[in-house]
């Protein structure tokens, strides 16, 4: 696992496109992320080339609320007033998929996110399609905990064209929850 630098941008971009869809993130916010303190976008390489990446985000009570659907008393008792972290992507290259590339990436960041005690709370919103959720078993692995189903989350968002549903999304979200620092 390494940081995301400037130069990955395109590795991360072709990655997202083809397994997740257009419009999930663009080049700028990128960018932002790689720059930003508040962000954690992190990488796994396979011989030298970027297969895996993942975003962790430092999100402020609005925005924890509006995506996680929480009440913000909900969401200050389980982080304990402590910083809210929202993982906002797992994606792996198609060809390196089912190769433990997802699972390293992510287990190796939440050892560093507890080592350095960035959060209170870390959760993310998994996606169903085909019948599974193909990222729980790496969250559930690394102590995230089913919160509750939202239904088709991402569908309100018009700009994003999911690969999956070869148009609006229709996948179906579920929060999962993981309390840092127990
Ligand atoms: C889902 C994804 C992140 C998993 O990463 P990965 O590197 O392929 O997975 P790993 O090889 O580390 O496998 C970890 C576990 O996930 C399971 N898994 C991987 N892809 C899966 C899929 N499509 N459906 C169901 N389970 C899946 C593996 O079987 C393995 O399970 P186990 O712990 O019971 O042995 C990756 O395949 C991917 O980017 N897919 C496309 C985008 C996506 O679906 N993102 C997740 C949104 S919820």
């Amino acid at each position: 696992m390494r940081k995301a630098e400037v130069k990955d941008i395109p590795a991360i971009m072709a990655m997202l496109e083809e397994s997740m869809g257009n419009g999930y993130m663009d080049e700028n916010k990128c960018r932002e992320h790689i720059e930003s303190p508040k962000s954690f976008l992190y990488v796994e390489e396979d011989e030298g080339k970027v297969v895996a990446s993942t975003l962790y985000i430092i999100e402020n009570m609005q925005s924890a609320m509006d995506n996680s659907k929480e009440e913000s008393e909900v969401l200050s008792k389980l982080s304990r007033g402590e910083p809210i972290i929202h993982c906002k992507f797992l994606c792996v290259d198609k060809k390196h998929q089912k190769g433990g590339f997802g699972r390293k990436l992510i287990t190796e960041l939440e050892a560093y996110i507890e080592k350095i005690k960035a959060a209170g709370l870390v959760y993310t919103v998994l996606c169903e399609y085909n019948n599974a959720i193909p990222a729980k078993s790496i969250f559930e692995k690394n102590g995230f905990s089913f919160r509750k189903k939202l239904g088709q989350v991402w569908y309100e968002d018009e700009d994003y064209y999911c690969a999956v549903c070869k148009g609006r999304c229709r996948c179906e979200g579920y929060t999962y929850f993981k309390k840092i620092g127990e």
